[in-house]
């Protein structure tokens, strides 16, 4: 028997220290009352939440907390290339962009892909432990099913405080309408593959 095409997706917790988690958590939950922009954009683009996705796209270039994430997530993104076997002759793989979700309860992503990065993922600042949107990810076989039996084409990933997950950027996936009180504070970001 032999098992090909497997998908990886990497979870993990990240050594970050509470100060850390708690001066992200405390930044992200800032950002809208800073970003008109940002605010304008997610009431049409992401209903009921804020995300800094169309405003500010390189939170890492605009606070140094972010900077000191993005440096480990880094690390995290090389060794997920390398045992996905990946391989950048010319170029390199490059932090392209990283922005702020703040999700109250019940507001979603719906599903999508991220079609010009490689590498994708979100860093979970606070996720509460009951009723958390997971992170949902979709079977990349499922358009080609066709007249075969229905199956389990998705699976939730349930992510804590101060994990990572990283998956490739065609990986369908959404987060699923937010089931607690408190908000779901997470940065997400592409990498991309950079040819200067
Ligand atoms: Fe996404």
């Amino acid at each position: 028997m032999h098992s090909l095409f497997s998908t990886y997706i990497e979870q993990k917790k990240i050594a970050i220290t509470a100060k850390t988690l708690s001066q992200l958590k405390w930044t992200a939950s800032q950002m809208p009352a800073i970003d008109e922009v940002g605010v304008k954009w997610s009431k049409k683009n992401y209903v009921g939440g804020y995300t800094s996705y169309d405003s500010i796209s390189r939170v890492d270039l605009q606070f140094s907390v972010f900077e000191t994430l993005k440096k480990k997530i880094d690390l995290e993104v090389k060794k997920y290339v390398k045992k996905l076997g990946l391989k950048f002759d010319t170029g390199s793989l490059e932090l392209s962009s990283m922005w702020v979700n703040v999700m109250p309860k019940n507001v979603y992503h719906a599903f999508h892909i991220h079609p010009l990065s490689v590498v994708s993922g979100t860093f979970y600042i606070s996720v509460a432990k009951d009723g958390a949107s997971p992170l949902r990810v979709e079977d990349p076989r499922a358009a080609m099913f066709m007249a075969s039996p229905a199956r389990k084409m998705q699976h939730d990933l349930k992510p804590k405080n101060g994990d990572l997950i990283l998956f490739e950027s065609w990986i369908k996936h959404e987060v699923p309408p937010h089931q607690n009180n408190e908000d779901r504070i997470s940065v997400s970001f592409n990498y991309d593959w950079i040819n200067r």
